[in-house]
């Protein structure tokens, strides 16, 4: 990420600063890796170990399934009802040690204050705009922006509408772009399809002086911890560095075709522990005369493929809609279903948007995954070798 700074910070680090009514105010270096990662400082009117009173702790508890069968699995939640706040409302599907995965869609607002303590997250929005209200300031979301929010930003969301439809990430690693973008100075490269233009920190910052009563929830050691603060927790006059929230809009993303078909690497968009976060936007597909535009068979030996569909028909897919999951888990070959190949054939573009997520350690389910889950898609090759092609 680029550097930002908000406010007026002082001219140099670790000196006396004092706010507007010449009250002295609280430094907080909010860093990775212990003070060798990027951070932010930040300047707060009330020290941010202030808190009132210590509520209740409840762990969080991911019910697991099971299945009795290794396949490829379709999991469909567009029928799911909408539910719940856009915190406590994240409804889990899949998850592994690196990376928890999600779909949320709040009805109502969640007046508690929430910091994740023990993770990075990412909210693709699908559907749905609003202002995610944190420490940094307030950061507009709209539909197919991806909202990064590092840990420990204390946040909360504000909707503008409905419906609201969100793909959630939670992992205890860093969500990055991709190494391979960047130089050594950590500027992102001419070939990277995006630009630090397109990435969009807070657009004001806000600072709150009034006390009251402000529930936090801090999510930590697989649990959230409760608090109660009697000042406003975003109370901070000023702020810089490399550690903010920020969106993303996927139409940002700068999409690659060549001659040939691409890998799916061409699309990547993030980077976390074990696992990547790719964009498929609308393009222009291979020219070649004989190029074969949808993706070749491929086993992925060390990972599992999820794909979430946005919009568009997605052209190595038959039969899966808007708010479809697919995971195509290792162990198993994957590709397009049969005739869509031959049909494809002279095709030039592709409308189809879609998220995906790569992990390199395997997926396990929850009971969600299990009620949405459509038996029928393991045997969909073979049903549409059978089926005439039109
Ligand atoms: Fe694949």
């Amino acid at each position: 990420m680029r550097y930002v700074s908000m406010g007026s910070v002082p001219p140099k680090r670790h000196t006396q600063f004092r706010d507007d009514d010449g009250g002295l105010l609280v430094e907080e270096v909010m860093g990775y890796e212990g003070f060798s990662g990027n951070e932010s400082i930040l300047y707060h009117r009330h020290s941010p170990c202030d808190v009132a009173q210590v509520g209740s702790f409840e762990p969080i508890v991911l019910e697991e399934w099971v299945p009795d069968a290794h396949v490829h699995r379709l999991t469909d939640t567009a029928p799911l009802a909408a539910a719940g706040d856009p915190v406590l409302g994240r409804r889990v599907l899949m998850f592994n040690d690196d990376v928890e995965i999600a779909i949320c869609k709040p009805t109502e607002d969640l007046e508690a204050f929430y910091r994740n303590g023990e993770g990075d997250e990412v909210l693709f929005v699908h559907e749905g705009s609003g202002v995610v209200e944190t420490i940094f300031g307030e950061l507009p979301y709209a539909p197919h922006d991806y909202v990064v929010i590092p840990r420990g930003t204390t946040y909360r969301v504000r909707c503008d509408d409905a419906p609201q439809t969100w793909l959630t990430f939670h992992t205890p690693g860093e969500i990055e772009t991709p190494n391979r973008y960047r130089n050594r100075y950590g500027q992102l490269l001419e070939h990277a399809p995006f630009s630090q233009r397109d990435f969009h920190p807070p657009a004001a910052l806000e600072t709150h002086r009034d006390g009251g009563e402000h529930e936090l929830i801090v999510r930590a050691r697989r649990g959230h911890q409760r608090f109660t603060l009697d000042h406003h927790p975003f109370d901070v006059v000023c702020w810089d560095g490399y550690v903010y929230p920020y969106t993303f809009n996927i139409a940002d993303f700068e999409p690659k075709s060549g001659r040939l078909h691409q890998p799916p690497t061409v699309h990547q968009t993030f980077q976390g522990p074990n696992f990547v976060i790719c964009s498929f936007c609308p393009r222009n597909l291979d020219w070649d005369p004989l190029a074969v535009a949808l993706p070749y068979h491929h086993s992925n030996l060390q990972s599992e493929e999820l794909i979430y569909y946005v919009e568009g028909e997605f052209s190595s897919r038959a039969g899966v809609g808007t708010g479809a999951l697919t995971l195509h888990p290792s162990g198993l070959p994957h590709g397009p279903q049969p005739g869509l190949v031959e049909r494809s054939l002279g095709v030039t573009r592709t409308e189809e948007l879609a998220v995906m997520c790569d992990t390199f350690r395997p997926l396990r389910l929850t009971t969600l995954a299990r009620e949405l889950d459509d038996p029928s898609y393991a045997l969909s090759w073979h049903r549409a070798r059978r089926a005439p092609v039109g």
